[in-house]
């Protein structure tokens, strides 16, 4: 083998290469495994010993010169193609762009959240309670009678004898006026249980928010033009909002609060069944006598309660036509916001 003639040409090769692609194989077939020059340092054990050195010394030093060449030409092809590159590529930026999908919260959720966001607005203190809780706070020290039909098992999820899941967000009342001496500014929201066959208007499972203030000097005006400032917020200021007296065994007086019709603004239609006006929950000044459960003085404390349905609100605010949609999953109800 002519190790010279190899590396000349070889070596010309190389300088001809007209990419780095060309340069990729010119490599492999003159310093790869089978190119001829690495065949001859393989086979140099072959030679008899008086041979090898100055044999092995030539072809090592042709593959030293061929790989330098190989590194020097290469770094050169880089070089332009990388310049070649920086000039004519461009970004194009009317590609559309790769859509991530996003999450949302649960409509429930947000207007969990921007319910509460009011009352932190007027001054509340937001709280929690638990949604497995004694009869003891979801009845008893909220007045209820021990014949109160709403204690039925039929109405009312019984873990034990005296152990519930709440059917309301008032037990909360009982529990926040237990912990603190007035003057009290609370609210709180979550889920309510109670035994209902699902349908339009009803699930067994459901959210409330309830709302306490107690200090000196309130008065059922407190309560009616903190609702009303309260649906407003929700629904709009052009909204009117009325109150029609009621009955609940921990208030007296006991209001429910309505709020006009947001589609026919209360002419009537489907959505508030004919009548122009949406109710919202049921409301009142604190009975006295809850004061006797938690020690509060009534005769210089008063104050108002109130506890509004979470899904009613979330249903009249998306206009959905079913309570049930909020729980099926559909994407195109969830990804209302
Ligand atoms: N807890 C009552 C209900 O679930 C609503 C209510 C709350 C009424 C606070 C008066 C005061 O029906």
């Amino acid at each position: 083998m002519d190790v010279d003639a190899l590396v000349s040409e070889a070596t010309a090769r190389i300088a001809d290469a007209a990419d780095s692609a060309a340069l990729e194989e010119i490599r492999i077939e003159a310093l790869g495994r089978r190119a001829p020059l690495v065949q001859a340092l393989r086979e140099l054990a072959s030679l008899p010993p008086d041979e090898r050195r100055a044999r092995g010394d030539e072809l090592n030093r042709a593959r030293k010169a061929l790989e330098g060449l190989v590194d020097d030409r290469a770094r050169e092809l880089r070089g332009r193609e990388l310049e070649e590159r920086l000039r004519t590529d461009r970004v194009d930026v009317t590609l559309p762009g790769v859509v991530h999908p996003r999450g949302y919260s649960h409509l429930i959720e947000q207007t969990r959240r921007d319910i509460l966001d009011v009352f932190v607005g007027f001054g509340y203190r937001v709280v929690d309670g638990p949604e497995v809780d004694l009869t003891h706070y979801n009845f008893d020290a909220l007045n209820h009678a021990p014949t109160h039909p709403s204690r039925q098992v039929t109405d009312t999820f019984y873990v034990s004898d005296d152990v519930v899941l709440r059917t309301h967000t008032s037990p909360v009342q009982i529990r926040t006026m237990e912990a603190q001496p007035p003057p009290v500014y609370m609210a709180t929201a979550g889920r309510c249980y109670r035994r209902d066959t699902p349908d339009a208007t009803h699930t067994p499972m459901f959210h409330q928010v309830e709302g306490l203030v107690i200090d000196e000097g309130i008065a059922l005006s407190d309560l009616l033009g903190t609702l009303d400032v309260f649906m407003k917020a929700l629904f709009g200021q052009e909204r009117r909002t009325e109150f029609r007296t009621h009955y609940f065994p921990f208030t007296e007086p006991s209001v429910e609060p309505y709020v006009s019709c947001h589609v026919c603004d209360g002419a009537g239609c489907s959505v508030c069944r004919h009548s122009g006006w949406i109710e919202l929950g049921g409301s009142g000044m604190v009975d006295p006598k809850l004061f006797e459960f938690v020690g509060y003085d009534a005769e210089r404390y008063s104050g108002f309660a109130f506890g509004l349905g979470l899904e009613r609100i979330a249903m009249l605010r998306h206009e959905l036509p079913d309570l049930r949609e909020l729980w099926r999953n559909d994407l195109r109800v969830a990804r209302q916001f």
